[in-house]
């Protein structure tokens, strides 16, 4: 088979158990060409079949890293909170599966280098936010040491189940979202090609295209770090 060359990179955010979404997300974003794809993590805590979630993501050679409640489930806390595995959900090989998990993966495709976390850096619970009139600005300084190290081009993470782009003037980060839940699940492509990135919704279990925007662009607000949040923000959702 020739080396899949594109300059895609499919995102998943946070699964949550969606194991059925997941695969038509798969099927998607294989079909689309992307070259990698990516999990922002959180396979656990939902209404689907983790072990057929974690299966998937293995058998499709996903770059996924750990999220805050595959961490939970592998330390057996905060199991009462609602719609949570429990580890006798879990087979031997999903286990061993979120134990392997690494809490960040680096994506390098020489000019342009890509960091996969679920929260910031190995901060899984961490919350990125410029601020808007319902959420106040929530900053990091992980965050902005990862912006002035000027290691990557983009940041991909999850947790905050809300697809958007925030512009760094170094960096910028794309927040992946979730596919599970009824907010505007769904999923997301990096195309370096034309400098784009694609949105996709469910509507009736199927994938649909939602939405395109330019990586960059004149009308979005580009701060220099968190610090620089003013809590005055029109979010550039992705869907
Ligand atoms: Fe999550």
């Amino acid at each position: 088979m020739p080396e899949n060359k594109s300059k895609k990179i499919g995102i998943i955010g946070d699964v949550h158990g969606e194991d059925k979404r997941l695969e038509e997300s798969l099927s998607v974003l294989l079909n689309e060409g992307c070259q990698k794809i990516v999990c922002t993590g959180d396979i656990v805590d939902g209404v689907g079949c983790p072990n057929r979630s974690a299966k998937l993501l293995q058998e499709n050679k996903v770059i996924t890293v750990r999220g805050n409640h595959d961490r939970w489930i592998i330390e057996n806390k905060a199991r009462h909170i609602k719609k949570a595995h429990s580890l006798h959900d879990l087979t031997v090989d999903t286990l061993a599966f979120l134990k392997k998990l690494p809490t960040q993966a680096t994506i390098d495709l020489g000019e342009i280098r890509i960091l996969v976390c679920h929260g910031v850096g190995d901060n899984d619970l961490e919350k990125i936010w410029p601020g808007t009139d319902r959420l106040k600005a929530l900053k990091s300084e992980l965050l902005d040491k990862i912006i002035s190290s000027k290691r990557y081009n983009y940041m991909i993470n999850g947790h905050i189940h809300f697809r958007t782009m925030i512009h760094f003037r170094k960096m910028t980060l794309i927040n992946a979202g979730t596919i599970a839940g009824d907010f505007w699940p769904g999923v997301s492509i990096l195309d370096l090609e034309t400098n784009q990135v694609h949105g996709y919704h469910f509507k009736d279990r199927k994938l649909k295209p939602r939405i395109s925007r330019n990586l960059s662009g004149k009308n979005y607000t580009i701060w220099e770090n968190t610090q620089s949040f003013t809590g005055n923000w029109d979010p550039v959702r992705l869907f």
